[in-house]
């Protein structure tokens, strides 16, 4: 998700505007020798050469639209192919990111967005194809923010490993996924652009060396939803093998807006358009400015920061005119077993959304409602349902449990801060752990992330001491994150963990099994899956090891206030 609008998360803002020159082109070491050209079933691309941490060229195509401009009468519309061009395209930088909230975002931003990177470090040659295993990356961002540039996303540590990784932008926010509820707005228009993404690959990554029947799915909070709901989507059946779904999952009630007419007029209204019928909201909100669009998140808040989300995927209706993305409920298409059945990583991190309490705390008015008006905010904040008996008796609970019924404590580690993680990341997470062994055929692999390092998404005020293991951490040993952290090299601690990661993805990427040998580089252990009968997880923190039950006491309370009709073959 975005933190970078929240008050702790400032230092990032400032960083992230600081890095915004330096962001661009992500050639490191020596300049590029040679621009490799390939050939897609559209055209030509010219690429250019990375280096990748230990030495390797990487050849980059960046920039290479999937898909036409969704710009004019394609805005609110699933994504038109890119059509066929003559002669040799750049592919040799990043495309624009899609129109989001952050002031100064070190990425330019444009509506004509819908661009992938490619990298590989082996290109067919002649008759010989590598056929390399594949990931294709989904950001993360809320489904409002972030972008797959090479700055926020560098390759340079996953291509020591023999793959190809993909990573893309969608369309965000109100443009991604605006609806009415019909066929006027059918919405999911940010979904059917990682379809689009995923077609694409399974036309053209062979041209790349690529294998398109080895593709790995992965994606962190909103994309790993994402990844989830791919899973369940008719659109994108035999389009993918293998899935990472990290900090986020399908579970949450919230996790599909089963009513998106209240937010679509909210929306119009904000740019004084009529709300009196679906045609009227799509013909006005057509006009308006893309760039505004992006920035309109402000409107959705209804207590500080909270809801976390606004525009969330939605359901569609069976027999509208657009191919639908998702006509059935993603937990009932699970729970069914009624899915792709594919090995999955998932897991969360030590302290996700801990954070987030801070921010309440600094403002004296979000205070006193969190402490005297818990009625009425919690079930903002956390997401469940207002105003009912129900509801009282969940916040109770919740209140209860996290605060033993007192105040915020006025710390950084507090009630409120569990609270916050477990709501927004864990208790999802944790039924996505207890559901999948069961419904799933094939392996289940759950892990928690704990390694403390000297860089995170968010400092304590005023320092450069990292907050905890946050929300997003273990993404800066996955990639070069330039505007986050420095270039990791040998000397530097945060490397053991740069191969540790980089090493798990690429054994999944390659065989669907991230441990298929004992070795020193993970302590030895072979990550064993998570079952029916069994709660095991990996923790990976400063040393790799095998446990059992994650955070098992809190997310019982959540099992308890949530109950779910669990699946015949769940033996406990
Ligand atoms: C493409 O890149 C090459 C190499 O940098 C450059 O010479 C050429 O002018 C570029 N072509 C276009 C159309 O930008
Ligand atoms: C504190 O909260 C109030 C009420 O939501 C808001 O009007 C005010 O701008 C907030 N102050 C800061 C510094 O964010
Ligand atoms: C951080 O620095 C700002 C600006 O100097 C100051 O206003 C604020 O109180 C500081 N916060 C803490 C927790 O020290
Ligand atoms: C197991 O590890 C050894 C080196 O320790 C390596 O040579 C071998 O290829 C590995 N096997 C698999 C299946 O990864």
């Amino acid at each position: 998700m975005n933190t970078t609008q929240m008050t702790a998360a400032a230092a990032l803002l400032a960083l992230l505007a600081a890095a915004a020159a330096a962001a661009g082109g992500g050639v490191k070491g020596r300049p590029a020798r040679q621009f490799p050209v390939v050939a897609t079933s559209q055209g030509q691309l010219r690429g250019s050469v990375m280096r990748s941490r230990q030495g390797k060229d990487i050849y980059a195509f960046r920039g290479v639209r999937f898909a036409e401009p969704p710009l004019g009468e394609l805005r609110f519309k699933a994504p038109v192919p890119v059509a066929a061009w003559s002669g040799v395209r750049n592919a040799t930088e990043d495309g624009s990111a899609c129109p989001q909230p952050v002031a100064d975002y070190p990425v330019p931003m444009s509506e004509d967005c819908l661009f992938l990177n490619v990298y590989t470090t082996k290109l067919p040659h002649g008759r010989s194809n590598p056929r390399r295993p594949v990931v294709v990356f989904f950001n993360p961002g809320g489904f409002y923010g972030f972008t797959g540039h090479s700055a926020i996303l560098g390759p340079q540590y996953l291509l020591d490993h023999e793959l190809i990784l993909v990573t893309n932008n969608y369309r965000l926010g109100a443009l991604g996924l605006l609806s009415t509820g019909d066929g006027v707005l059918p919405g999911n228009y940010a979904m059917k652009d990682q379809v689009a993404v995923l077609r694409w690959v399974r036309q053209n990554i062979g041209a790349f060396g690529g294998d398109p029947d080895s593709v790995t799915i992965a994606g962190y909070s909103a994309g790993s939803m994402s990844v989830m709901f791919h899973m369940v989507s008719p659109m994108s059946r035999g389009l993918f093998h293998r899935a990472i779904a990290m900090s986020g999952s399908p579970f949450f009630k919230w996790s599909v807006d089963r009513d998106p007419l209240p937010v679509a007029r909210k929306l119009a209204r904000h740019f004084r358009c009529p709300v009196d019928s679906s045609e009227a909201i799509r013909s006005c909100l057509l006009r308006v400015d893309a760039l505004e669009m992006g920035r309109a998140i402000d409107i959705y808040r209804e207590f500080a920061w909270d809801p976390i989300v606004s525009f969330m995927p939605t359901l569609e209706r069976a027999g509208d005119s657009e191919e639908q993305f998702l006509t059935v409920e993603p937990q009932q298409s699970l729970l069914s077993g009624d899915f792709v059945h594919v090995p999955l990583i998932t897991g969360m991190t030590q302290d996700e959304f801990a954070w987030r309490s801070l921010d309440v705390l600094k403002n004296a008015t979000w205070k006193d409602e969190i402490n005297n008006n818990y009625y009425e905010v919690y079930p903002i904040a956390f997401m469940y349902e207002r105003g009912t008996e129900r509801s009282r008796y969940i916040t109770d609970e919740l209140r209860n449990f996290y605060l033993k019924n007192k105040d915020v404590e006025n710390t950084p580690r507090n009630g409120l801060g569990t609270l916050y993680s477990d709501a927004l990341v864990g208790f999802g997470v944790h039924r996505t752990s207890k559901v999948l062994p069961c419904v799933n055929s094939q392996p289940v692999y759950y892990y928690k992330f704990s390694f403390p390092g000297r860089y995170s998404y968010v400092y304590l005020e005023n320092t450069t001491t990292p907050f905890g293991v946050v929300h997003h951490d273990e993404t800066l040993y996955l990639f070069y994150i330039s505007v986050l952290a420095p270039f990791f090299t040998e000397n530097d601690p945060e490397v053991l963990m740069v191969k540790r990661l980089t090493q798990l993805w690429a054994n999944f990427i390659q065989t669907g099994n991230p441990t298929p040998n004992r070795t020193e580089l993970f302590n030895n252990v072979l990550w064993e899956p998570i079952t029916t009968t069994n709660s095991k997880y990996l923790d990976e923190g400063t040393v790799m090891e095998m446990k059992e039950g994650l955070f098992q006491e809190r997310l019982a309370l959540w099992d308890r206030l949530f109950p779910l009709q669990m699946p015949k073959c769940y033996a406990h």
